[in-house]
């Protein structure tokens, strides 16, 4: 199990989702030496001081924007583990802004790799999503193309970088479940996309589990993927019982009736290891030590070729009663 004692860890994109999750659970459960929250808004960084004033001593405000290579090596000076989470993850405004997803999403990941490169960083991860996978929109491109970045500066670089993908967090702002619910709220008509839509599913709380996982068992190159829950949108409808009923809109551009984590085109090496998957590179020099590691790891075997995994997946379907279950819980 990974310790966090004595160490410092930046969280790139900290005032975010994930990014209070994550602080809240390591300040809880691990005993850091520091935490840096590193982002561009004074007011997300004020809200999130007052929210955590008990740990203040521990948590750290840094003003600083991903695209600013400076700043980025100045707030990693004495860190020892880097989790990069900042990214403009809005499928309809990338459309339409798509070089300042560019600009963050991959000119800023090559700067938090350089940056890292050039100081006492021992490790990082990346946080990455399905709709990297096979992407149809840019900020799903942008997020391959950042992958690729972490993944190939092991080549180059003696720390270690590693990725973590996975699909729809329950309850992340913008997602399906606060989205409808606000819809209802406003005592709108709730608009579906397509009836036939599933998602992969994953708790805030979980995600955050999976990426310390990943810091523990990282060799560096390797892309870490959960074995998710599913669920069909269909029955969000029918838990949520819109007071205004529904209407169907049709799929948005950049949306996909199922989400993939792994396609069946990525002929990488996919190994299965108990609760989550591993995609090894082949552009990597140390596949083979990191091959040797996850066979041996929790019973893993390696995948045929053309294995795919997406969120049509009913082995992990979740139930209507286990929906409502995260529903009560959440909200
Ligand atoms: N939510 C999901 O369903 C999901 C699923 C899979 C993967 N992910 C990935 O998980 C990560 C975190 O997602 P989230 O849900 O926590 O997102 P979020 O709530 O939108 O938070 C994004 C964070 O990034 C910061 N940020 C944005 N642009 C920045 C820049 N140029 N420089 C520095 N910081 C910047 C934001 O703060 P400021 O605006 O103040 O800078 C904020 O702290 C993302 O990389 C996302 O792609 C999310």
């Amino acid at each position: 199990m990974i310790t966090f004692k004595n160490k410092t860890i930046l969280i790139t994109g900290g005032t975010g989702s994930f990014g209070k999750k994550f602080a809240e659970i390591v300040l809880k459960k691990h005993k850091p030496k520091k935490i840096i929250i590193f982002s561009r808004d004074e007011l997300k960084q004020y809200l999130m001081k007052a929210q955590f004033k008990s740990n203040n001593k521990i948590l750290r405000y840094f003003i600083g924007d991903v695209r600013d290579l400076d700043r980025l090596k100045l707030a990693m000076k004495d860190v020892n583990i880097v989790v990069h989470a900042a990214a403009l993850k809005h499928v309809e405004s990338g459309e339409y802004n798509p070089f300042e997803v560019i600009k963050t999403n991959v000119v800023g990941t090559q700067n938090v790799v350089d940056a890292i490169v050039s100081s006492q960083v021992e490790k990082a991860i990346f946080l990455s999503t399905d709709k990297a996978v096979s992407p149809i929109n840019l900020y799903g491109a942008s997020k391959l193309a950042a992958e690729k970045l972490f993944i190939a500066a092991n080549n180059y670089s003696t720390k270690k970088f590693s990725v973590v993908k996975y699909g729809n967090v329950f309850n992340s702002r913008g997602s399906v479940v606060p989205t409808f619910i606000d819809q209802i709220k406003k005592k709108n008509k709730l608009l579906l996309t397509h009836k036939e839509m599933t998602r992969f599913n994953i708790s805030l709380e979980e995600g955050v589990n999976f990426v310390i996982m990943g810091l523990d068992k990282m060799i560096g190159g390797e892309t870490f993927i959960p074995i998710m829950d599913t669920i069909e949108i269909k029955d969000l409808i029918k838990i949520l019982k819109p007071e205004h009923g529904f209407k169907e809109i049709g799929i948005k551009p950049g949306e996909k009736i199922h989400e993939e984590l792994i396609s069946k085109s990525d002929n990488s090496i996919k190994i299965q290891c108990k609760r989550y998957f591993i995609v090894c590179p082949s552009t990597i020099t140390n596949k083979d030590k990191l091959i040797k590691k996850y066979l041996k790891m929790n019973g893993g075997r390696i995948l045929n070729k053309t294995f795919s995994y997406n969120s049509s997946n009913l082995e992990k379907r979740l139930k209507i009663s286990e929906i409502k279950q995260l529903i009560e819980k959440n909200y």
